[in-house]
């Protein structure tokens, strides 16, 4: 049986109990000056593909906003795989034109 598991939502309601991130309010009060110094850049993440972890969790946090170019480097290419996937199938991320993700 397949089931379609909001991951987001998840950890919201059974792990955290926040219906928001406690970086929510930060966000939307930088919204401006983030937009400006992020928006156009170039972004290499090393490590990237670790599911859930830091640098997929940077990964997602900078496609909120309009980079140029995301180049991810990892090991794992499975992880790649699923994170490309992950991305390709979820709403609300920015993913630019230049997107590559190398396996080492
Ligand atoms: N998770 C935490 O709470 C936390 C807190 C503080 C610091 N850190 C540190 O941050 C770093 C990342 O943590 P994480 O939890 O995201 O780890 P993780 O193991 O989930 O992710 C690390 C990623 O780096 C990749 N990787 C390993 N060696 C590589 C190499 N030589 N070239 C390219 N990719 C490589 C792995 O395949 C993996 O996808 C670690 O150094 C960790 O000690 C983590």
């Amino acid at each position: 049986m397949q089931t379609n598991l909001n991951l987001d939502r998840f950890i919201s309601r059974y792990v955290t109990k926040r219906p928001k991130s406690l970086l929510t309010d930060d966000f939307l009060k930088y919204n401006t000056e983030l937009n400006k110094r992020i928006n156009g850049k170039k972004v290499l993440v090393i490590g990237g593909a670790g599911a859930g972890t830091i640098g997929s969790s940077y990964i997602k946090a900078m496609l909120k906003f309009k980079i140029a170019k995301l180049v991810v480097v990892d090991i794992n290419e499975n992880g790649l795989t699923e994170l490309v996937r992950d991305l390709r199938s979820s709403e609300g991320y920015n993913i630019p034109n230049d997107f590559f993700e190398l396996g080492t």
